[in-house]
């Protein structure tokens, strides 16, 4: 039997800062360890939103895209939390060829980490790209998508921003409905 999933919750931003802000919700929003699935092309506002999650959990840290280092970690000595960073984009389009790639760089260890639990504070996974690294994804994760413009638009030009957040498991439905309760404004897809 399949568990009920809350419905997406959509989310409109129009600049850096509101995404940002939309991060730190996010993180607020964290009881658990948890993997955030990034998906959404390039300029769209995945590492944006990311440096708004590292500062919601506490961690001050500058964040940039980890498209060399492929995983970035930020923990602070002041908050207990730690937050991994992957970009999967170096990895290329093929998500055959970036999931085999993944796999010898490690990852597993990491989700690992992120399933363990424990200790003081949480471990968060962010991934950026994870539409290419689907297959190895946990079945609980919250998928995150970002579009250019509006949804109806997507006018490129724009600095606005539409984010739709999805569950997927008990522990991000969690995340998602507690998100949904601190966000002021955003509306349910169905
Ligand atoms: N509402 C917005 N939210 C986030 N970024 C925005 C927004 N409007 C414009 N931008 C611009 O879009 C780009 C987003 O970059 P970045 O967060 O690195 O995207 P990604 O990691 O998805 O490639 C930045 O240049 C930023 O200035
Ligand atoms: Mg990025």
């Amino acid at each position: 039997m399949k568990t009920m999933q809350p419905a997406p919750v959509v989310v409109e931003s129009n600049s850096i800062e509101e995404t940002e802000a939309i991060g730190r919700r996010l993180a607020q929003a964290l009881t658990s360890n948890l993997v955030l699935a990034l998906k959404g092309n390039l300029g769209a506002g995945k590492t944006t939103l990311t440096r708004g999650i590292v500062a919601g959990l506490g961690i001050e840290a500058r964040v940039t895209s980890p498209t060399f280092t492929l995983i970035n970690e930020y923990t602070d000595k002041a908050a207990p939390h730690r937050l991994l960073h992957m970009d999967s984009y170096r990895l290329g389009e093929d998500p055959q060829v970036a999931t085999a790639e993944v796999e010898t760089l490690g990852l597993d260890e990491l989700l690992d980490d992120v399933e363990a639990g424990g200790d003081q504070g949480l471990t968060v996974l962010v991934i950026e790209w994870a539409e290419r690294l689907a297959s190895l994804l946990p079945k609980d994760h919250l998928e995150v998508r970002l579009d250019q413009g509006d949804l109806s638009t997507s006018d490129l030009n724009s600095d606005r921003r539409t984010l739709t957040l999805t569950a997927h498991g008990v522990h991000s439905a969690a995340v998602l409905e507690a998100f949904a309760m601190i966000q002021p404004l955003y509306f349910r897809a169905r």
